[in-house]
């Protein structure tokens, strides 16, 4: 027998009672009369010793072993003398009588400790070994736990988990698809879904009315810390529902998820409009742990003199509570930080709204301190505030201070991944203008439908449809969206002819769903949460590398399998391909 008992199990209960313990052994320490085994698994870790006094040969034996052995122990547990009440296991340990050595390990490349010194790539190159570590183990414990219980909660309501194909064709989330070639249909791929958007229809006009699947999704897109290219969604539609109806049962299994991961009720969500959103957060996806809303300013700040605030479409600011008294270096490093390239701001304007109520700031030769308090306080500045103001071209100032108002959230702490604030984003425009490519593309994506009242718009003024698209945000993540679809055939075509499509393309890509659409779809919606997205944010964590168990590097590779990697000549002959060489860049 390998093992009566798991590393984790045995307490001061089991004191005297013969066991045998398999595992790995995490570390030795060899104190002359005695020599100590941490034996580890899945479970915990058991202290195992060896008494050169009373089982020379089998103490010998141990010293010899080393790190990440698999070894089996039998022995007597006895209570310890020098007690660890930090693991579940520290009050006990096992007088070993006898050891099997199941496997012997060569060194590991990193330690195997909850701080390791292996950088992240050596890591991801032994996943294996990194996945022994407690902090990963708890996290896809955690996913596994957060699987289960929205398994058993949609179950509960009468939703049903369906599996839809890999192998499809493109689905137009936005992204590029990943690609497959076919060899019994030569010079011919599938495509790997991006969603299972258009299947979760189909669904729906074959009466299947709750639908769900938690499901992998592939899109070829850059990488960042909340994106992988394969990853997971739980997927949802249902028929005869409406927004309102949507929003309700997805509050309710998130709020159900904080309960039981978190022990915790968010609350009833708040709920914005897209339009609000960017215009006091300069984003889509709000963080609203704290406040620091984005003022306009662009009244309180014309014909000054002063020319960057007098040319710019947009003049806005936020002011940051008690940071009145920022030193000159402080300031410049945030002049700095907004001027990076990835914020692209050219300057940033201050106003020190002082505790004594005096006011200073970096426009004083241009704004008296009448105009400079009345500033402050449209920002909603109080005496200790800060003031932080950017101007320039509307859309890439406001992302900008958007930018900003984060960075001083986090400088002042107001980003605590333990509070949890959910947020509903509500009536996103159905389409976005495209400069480059002088054309509309959907927002969401193709199938989602206008809101009624803005119908009429859709031939007239197109950017100004609102859809009943949503999103949930959960502290500045954007953890799922949906949309109520189009069900009627005739908005579909006209949804397709706004985006550019001929009816021939249309019918190309999509002809399958508009056939369905043919023979009785109900009006139906649905939503996708990123369910590793959703892992990070209870683990508390921004990366979701750590919530996968085997994910990919930065540049898209799985280091431990060195993939993608080349196919041999008769593969790509059969697969009628052949090798180009890349363009430098
Ligand atoms: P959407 O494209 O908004 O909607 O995706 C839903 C959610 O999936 C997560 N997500 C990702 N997570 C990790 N890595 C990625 N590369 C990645 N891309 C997206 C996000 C996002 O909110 N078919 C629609 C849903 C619907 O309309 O029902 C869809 O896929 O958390």
């Amino acid at each position: 027998m390998y093992r009566t008992h798991t590393c984790g199990e045995l307490t001061i209960n089991n004191v005297n009672q013969s066991v045998t313990l398999s595992g790995w052994l995490q570390r030795s320490r060899d104190l002359g009369g005695l020599t100590f085994i941490d034996l580890r698994d899945r479970y915990g870790i058991t202290q195992i010793v060896f008494n050169m006094e009373t089982n020379a040969l089998l103490c010998n034996e141990a010293r010899k072993l080393g790190r990440e052995f698999v070894i089996s122990i039998s022995g007597i547990v006895a209570e310890r003398s020098s007690k660890n009440l930090k693991i579940p296991t520290g009050e006990i340990e096992i007088i070993a009588q006898k050891l099997t050595v199941l496997n012997q390990s060569v060194i590991p490349p990193f330690t195997i400790e909850d701080q390791s010194d292996g950088g992240d790539e050596l890591r991801m190159k032994y996943r294996y070994l990194d996945l022994r570590r407690n902090p990963l183990k708890n996290n896809l414990q955690l996913r596994h736990n957060l699987s289960i219980f929205t398994r058993n909660y949609l179950n509960d309501l009468g939703f049903m988990e369906i599996e839809t194909p890999y192998l499809i064709k493109s689905t137009p989330e936005g992204a590029r698809d990943f690609v497959v070639p076919s060899r019994m249909n030569p010079n011919q791929f599938y495509a790997l879904p991006q969603s299972p958007q258009t299947f979760k229809q189909i669904l729906m006009v074959a009466g299947y009315d709750r639908y769900f699947q938690i499901v992998r999704c592939f899109r070829d897109e850059d990488l960042r810390a909340d994106r992988q290219p394969e990853f997971t969604q739980i997927d949802c539609e249902m028929s005869f529902v409406e927004q309102e109806d949507i929003l309700n049962i997805f509050e309710g299994l998130t709020r159900h998820l904080f309960v039981k991961v978190k022990d915790t009720d968010p609350g009833i969500f708040p709920r914005m409009t897209f339009a609000d959103a960017m215009k006091y957060y300069g984003c889509d996806k709000p963080d609203i742990r704290f406040d620091m809303r984005i003022a306009d300013l662009n009244e309180l700040t014309q014909n000054s003199g002063f020319t960057v605030f007098d040319n710019a479409e947009l003049v806005a600011g936020i002011a940051v509570p008690g940071c009145s008294e920022y030193t000159r270096k402080e300031l410049d490093a945030l002049t700095e930080w907004v001027k990076r390239p990835q914020i692209g701001a050219t300057g940033l304007v201050y106003i020190k709204y002082n505790a004594d109520q005096t006011l200073k700031s970096s426009v004083d030769k241009f704004f008296d301190p009448v105009s400079l308090k009345q500033i402050a306080e449209a920002c909603g500045g109080q005496p200790g505030d800060l003031v932080l103001i950017m101007a320039g071209k509307e859309n890439r100032t406001r992302k900008a201070i958007g930018e900003l108002r984060l960075e001083m959230g986090n400088k002042l702490g107001l980003r605590n991944p333990d509070v949890f604030a959910p947020l509903w984003v509500v009536d996103f425009p159905l389409l976005e203008w495209d400069e480059e490519t002088n054309r509309f593309y959907a927002m969401h994506h193709p199938f989602t439908s206008p809101k009624p009242e803005d119908e009429t718009l859709l031939a007239t003024d197109p950017g100004k449809v609102r859809a009943n698209a949503y999103d949930l945000v959960i502290n500045g993540v954007e953890v799922g969206g949906g949309s109520i679809r189009i069900h009627n055939k005739q908005l579909q075509r006209e949804m397709f002819s706004v985006l550019g499509f001929t009816d021939e393309e249309a019918q190309h890509q999509f002809g399958f769903l508009l056939n369905a659409f043919e023979y009785g779809a109900p009006p139906h919606g649905g939503i996708a949460f990123g369910f590793d997205r959703l892992c990070s944010l209870f683990g508390g964590s921004e990366s979701i590398r750590d919530f996968i168990a085997f994910p990919k590097n930065n540049s898209g590779r799985d280091m431990m399998i060195d993939s993608p990697s080349t196919i041999n000549a008769m593969q790509l002959d059969e697969l009628y391909l052949e090798l180009k060489t890349p363009k430098s860049n």
